[in-house]
């Protein structure tokens, strides 16, 4: 029989293939996100977008989100449902079903539901059998919420829907928001790594691949983690010329992601507490397929109009458009060539995992803290719980003039992204332009105070 594969300590002989052969396993209490399943749990506590608004047509449309085959219509009134594919007569699929005034009507017997799953026609049987049936079958449905754009669903359970949140830089006045799609053919957690992952920008985002963001992403830049009640953040700080450009990237639990401009910083130029210039959510369609639902934000604070283009998103979201000839995703790889090449989900166990990757193991280990706790009957932390107003975040950009002074430049770095970040939790508090003003404020006066390292 063959051996074992090497434990990752020993280090393996040359030509040592053989033993590496696997198989691996993944962390399977992430990954799986079917009904019952501890991520799957997870994420159904939380809104999640299920489709872009204008997807919705006449006609019902079939889509599949964490694992369930759901129709999404919007019936004649304009009231947006989104209920189980099969109907609870005899499972016809309602994607064949016919949007009516009221409700969605099942192309076989002609049954008829409400939005929310109520039973509001049986047509063609005796007196007092839809009356019955009312109170006794309702088609599973889920509520929505259509907010700029995109459509949001709540999966949980009915009695625990928490608030809609709204985050601060989706509020902000005169930025304009632009929702796509990016598909992934993977799980999704593989596709949520990347964001606690700012080495990977510069390398797959500019040295390995051509410049596909501004200047500047190629420098590998100090890297610094921290964890906060509702998620994570990443800086990554680089020298341009005498300024210091700190990026941030964010991971609000568990998987709302926001991080600095694709193309609106590159270093050179000052910005002040410029903010995210994708807003996105990674959603599981399954194990295997993945979606992010998303906003590219165009404005001052977010990417320049001029990429307000037909393919301005993808470029925003992974530096090339997503459909491409294989020979050219070989030559330009981006993140879909980095996250699908793992394979459909990936072996976690043959990882090696490095410092840079820390950010990644944290989120991971809370990701899993949170399921294990709620198998155990603990319910997550829900940002919108804790702000009435826009819930504050930290992605973005700053850049500042920090001259280098001394030999120790990479000290300056850290230095700077520490006092960076430190300004915006001092305002965390606050929110919308109370909170805008005071970080943008002391991020000034930080500068005019100089540093030393
Ligand atoms: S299967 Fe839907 S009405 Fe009969
Ligand atoms: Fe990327």
């Amino acid at each position: 029989m063959k051996q074992q594969a090497a434990p990752a300590t020993r280090p393996h002989a040359a030509f040592d293939g053989y033993h590496q052969t696997g198989p691996g396993t993944s962390d399977e209490r992430l990954t799986r996100v079917g009904p019952g399943t501890p991520a799957g749990e997870l994420l159904r506590r939380f809104w999640q977008p299920v489709a872009m608004t204008n997807e919705i047509g006449e006609r019902p449309r079939l889509i599949r989100i964490l694992g369930e085959d759901l129709v999404l219509f919007r019936d004649k009134s304009g009231t947006i449902g989104l209920v189980h594919r099969n109907c609870p007569h005899r499972r016809a699929s309602l994607e064949f079903g016919t949007c009516e005034t009221r409700g969605i009507r099942c192309c076989y017997h002609g049954w008829l539901f409400d939005a929310d799953g109520t039973v509001l026609e049986v047509p063609g049987q005796p007196a007092g059998v839809e009356d019955k049936l009312r109170a006794s079958v309702r088609l599973g449905a889920y509520p929505v919420r259509d907010y700029r754009g995109l459509v949001f669903a709540y999966m949980g359970p009915p009695d625990l829907c928490p608030a809609f949140p709204i985050y601060d830089t989706l509020e902000i006045p005169d930025q304009v928001y632009v929702p796509y799609r990016a598909p992934f053919r993977c799980n999704w957690l593989q596709v949520l790594d990347a964001i606690l992952d700012p080495i990977h920008t510069s390398f797959l985002h500019s040295r390995i691949s051509r410049e596909q963001f501004s200047e500047g992403f190629g420098e590998v830049g100090e890297m610094k983690f921290y964890e906060r009640q509702f998620g994570f953040i990443g800086t990554n700080s680089r020298r341009v010329g005498d300024n210091v450009w700190v990026r941030v990237n964010e991971l609000v639990l568990p998987n709302y992601t926001q991080a600095g401009a694709a193309f609106a910083a590159d270093g050179t130029q000052p910005r002040y507490f410029g903010r995210t210039a994708f807003a996105r959510w990674v959603v599981p369609i399954d194990d295997d397929d993945t979606q992010c639902l998303a906003w590219a934000c165009f404005g001052e604070r977010g990417d320049p109009h001029e990429y307000n283009t037909p393919e301005g998103p993808e470029l925003i979201e992974q530096g090339e458009v997503f459909d491409r000839p294989y020979e050219e995703r070989q030559r330009y790889p981006a993140d879909a060539e980095a996250c699908e090449g793992m394979g459909t989900i990936t072996e976690h166990s043959l990882e090696n995992l490095v410092p840079s990757d820390k950010g990644i193991v944290m989120a991971r280990r809370r990701l899993a803290a949170m399921a294990k706790a709620l198998e155990d009957g603990t319910e997550p932390d829900n940002t919108a719980s804790f702000w009435s107003g826009p819930v504050p975040t930290y992605g973005g950009d700053t850049v500042l003039c920090a001259p280098a002074k001394t030999n120790d430049d990479r000290a300056l770095l850290r230095d700077v992204a520490k006092a960076v970040m430190e300004i915006q939790f001092a305002a965390e508090e606050l929110t919308g332009a109370e909170r805008d003003n005071q970080v943008i404020a002391a991020l000034k006066d930080l500068e005019a105070r100089g540093f030393a390292s």
